[in-house]
C-alpha cells in the first residue's frame, strides 16, 4: 500500500494555491479541502446577517449557527455549502474578499474552523491549502510547500479567476485588495502567513499551472514509494 499524505499548501492570496492543490487531489486521487473558502463562507455569513467583529458575544452566538462543508458537483469539483446551501459563487465576490481578512484573524473564527480542518485530515490522503496549513494545522505534514508570486502576475490571474465567473474587476482593485489581504495576513496575531521552516518555496511567477502541478505532485510520489 502506498503511504497516504498530507499535502499542505499554504502562500500568499492568488499566488495559484487553490488551482495547484485542487489538480493534483485529482491526480493523486485525494480529496482537496479549500480552507480559504472556509473563511470565506463565515465572513459571508457575518456580512449577512450584519455581525459586528467586535462584540465577542454576537461572534461567538453566530459561530454557533454555522455550519460549513463541501460536496462534489457533477463537474467533479468540490463545492462550498454554508448551512446547507451552494455559496461557491458568492464567497468569491469582492465584498467577501474585502472583509475575509478581518474576520479570519478572529481567534474563536480560526479556533473553530482549524478544528473541522484537523478533523477532515485525520484520515490523510489530503491537499489542504491555506495560510496556517504546515504551521497551525498539520505541523506534522508530510510534505508542505509555500507558494508566492509578483503581485501584478498573481492579480492578473485573479482578476481573470473572476471574469470566468463573470465577475468583472478592475485590476488596480484587485491589486490593492491582494496587498490588503497580505499585509492582514502576515500582520495578525493569530496564526499569521508564515513559510514554515521545512516547508519548501514555489514562485510561481514564471510557472504554468501545469509546472506548479508537476512539481508538486513529482515530490508527493518520490514521498510515497519511499520505503517506510
Ligand atoms: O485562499 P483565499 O484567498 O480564498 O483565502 C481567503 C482569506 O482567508 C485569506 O485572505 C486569509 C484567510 N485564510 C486564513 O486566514 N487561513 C487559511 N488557512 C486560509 C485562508
Amino acid at each position: 500500500m502506498l503511504k497516504r499524505l498530507i499535502i499542505a499548501i499554504d502562500g500568499y492570496s492568488a499566488c495559484g494555491k487553490s488551482t495547484t492543490a485542487r489538480a493534483v487531489a485529482r491526480i493523486l486521487g485525494y480529496r482537496y479541502i479549500d480552507t480559504g473558502a472556509m473563511y470565506r463562507a463565515v465572513t459571508l455569513y457575518f456580512l449577512d446577517h450584519h455581525v459586528a467583529i467586535t462584540n465577542p458575544k454576537e461572534v461567538a452566538r453566530a459561530l454557533d449557527n454555522i455550519t460549513i462543508s463541501f460536496r462534489v458537483n457533477p463537474a467533479g469539483d468540490s463545492d462550498t455549502y454554508l448551512n446547507g446551501l451552494n455559496v461557491e459563487q458568492e464567497i468569491r465576490e469582492l465584498r467577501v474578499a474585502e472583509s475575509v481578512s478581518q474576520v479570519s484573524a478572529l481567534k474563536p473564527v480560526r479556533e473553530k474552523l482549524v478544528q473541522q480542518q484537523r478533523k477532515i485530515g485525520k484520515d490523510k490522503g489530503i491537499v489542504m491549502d491555506g495560510r496556517d496549513i504546515g504551521t497551525v494545522v498539520f505541523p506534522d505534514a508530510d510534505l508542505k510547500f509555500f507558494m508566492t508570486a509578483d503581485i501584478t502576475v498573481r492579480a492578473e490571474r485573479r482578476q481573470r479567476e473572476l471574469l470566468e465567473k463573470n465577475i468583472l474587476a478592475d485590476l488596480d482593485s484587485v491589486i490593492q485588495n491582494i496587498m490588503e489581504r497580505d499585509r492582514i495576513d502576515t500582520t495578525r496575531s493569530e496564526s499569521p502567513l508564515r513559510q514554515a521552516p521545512d516547508a519548501i518555496v514555489l514562485d510561481t511567477t514564471h510557472l504554468t499551472i501545469d509546472e506548479q502541478v508537476d512539481e508538486v505532485v513529482r515530490r508527493a510520489v518520490s514521498l510515497m514509494l519511499k520505503p517506510r
